[in-house]
């Protein structure tokens, strides 16, 4: 392209609208599109690390030792958002100890249902109310050994946006469904009817965990985690539109670790991780510390 096409673009940019601008690429073809969004929103999408501790660490002193480690990580926190899900008995304890680190702790299942008579959930209100900013939906444990339908995940999106939570909506196919062709369809099925009800984008994280990476110690590949996430996002576009597709984090889970954290995240549909194991190590400050630099 010569000096005169690349002159007419930027004169036809600065006399454009916003809108304008959106207009236009709008209606290119699909991969030309892709091209633009890409080159106009890479890197500029904050990274967003969750630890997901599941039930552990067994004990308090070990709650505070790791959150002592945790909070020697330096990193910027307008290039990354670390958010400690502890167990609900440790959460209290856990933000006590972060103190005003700029690590969050989140809730790993907040509850569809409101306060009152619903024993052993743990509603939006009383979350916010002590100061808990974040969220899990739908983890694949939660899916696949308590029984959480997408309905269930569909409705608590709903109360934890009504309540201003950030939430990471956790998706991802089985070892079957990857050996089977289904991927993309199963984080389809998973995504659809919650999409179209995202109202702040800035606090909605999905969290791409395939589920025979988690806990296995067989991380998916780069390549995979990528392609697949890519997909992810494309369903975002086709869903919700182009502007949509290119603010949502995606994150990858499953058996992220220090030593994979910079391979995986390299990629340009990878922003951050949601980690289990690994974050119930002091070690995990390097993974906050890559993302955050
Ligand atoms: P691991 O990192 O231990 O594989 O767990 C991933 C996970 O389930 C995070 O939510």
């Amino acid at each position: 392209m010569g000096a005169g096409a690349s002159t007419g673009i930027s004169e036809a940019v600065t006399a454009a609208s916003a809108a304008d601008m959106a207009a236009a690429v709008a209606a290119l073809p699909d991969a030309e599109k892709a091209k633009i969004i890409a080159a106009l929103t890479a890197g500029k999408r904050k990274n967003v690390i969750g630890g997901n501790w599941k039930c552990n660490p067994a004990s308090m002193a070990d709650v505070k030792s790791l959150c002592a480690a945790f909070k020697e990580a330096k990193f910027d926190t307008s290039k990354v958002d670390v958010v400690i899900c502890a167990c609900n008995v440790h959460a209290v304890a856990a933000k006590e100890a972060l103190g005003d680190c700029g690590i969050e702790v989140g809730i790993q299942n907040i509850s569809k249902t409101g306060m009152g008579a619903f024993t052993g959930e743990v509603p939006v209100a009383m979350a916010v109310d002590m100061g808990f900013k974040w969220c899990l939906i739908g983890h694949s444990e939660r899916r696949s050994l308590y029984g959480e339908t997408t309905d269930d995940t569909v409705e608590k999106l709903k109360v934890a946006q009504a309540g201003g939570m950030s939430i990471m909506f956790c998706i991802g196919e089985s070892l079957a469904e990857r050996e089977g062709g289904k991927t993309d369809e199963v984080n389809k099925s998973q995504l659809d009817a919650a999409l179209p009800l995202v109202t702040d984008w800035d606090k909605f994280v999905i969290a791409y965990e395939p589920v025979w990476a988690i806990g296995t110690g067989k991380v998916a590949t780069p390549e995979q985690a990528q392609e697949t996430q890519r997909n992810i996002r494309k369903f975002v576009e086709e869903k919700c539109g182009a502007d949509k597709a290119a603010k949502v984090r995606i994150q990858y889970g499953g058996s992220a670790s220090p030593d994979n954290v910079e391979n995986l995240s390299a990629n340009p549909d990878i922003d951050g991780f949601l980690v289990g194991g690994a974050s119930l190590k002091p070690t995990f400050v390097k993974m906050i510390e890559h993302l955050g630099k």
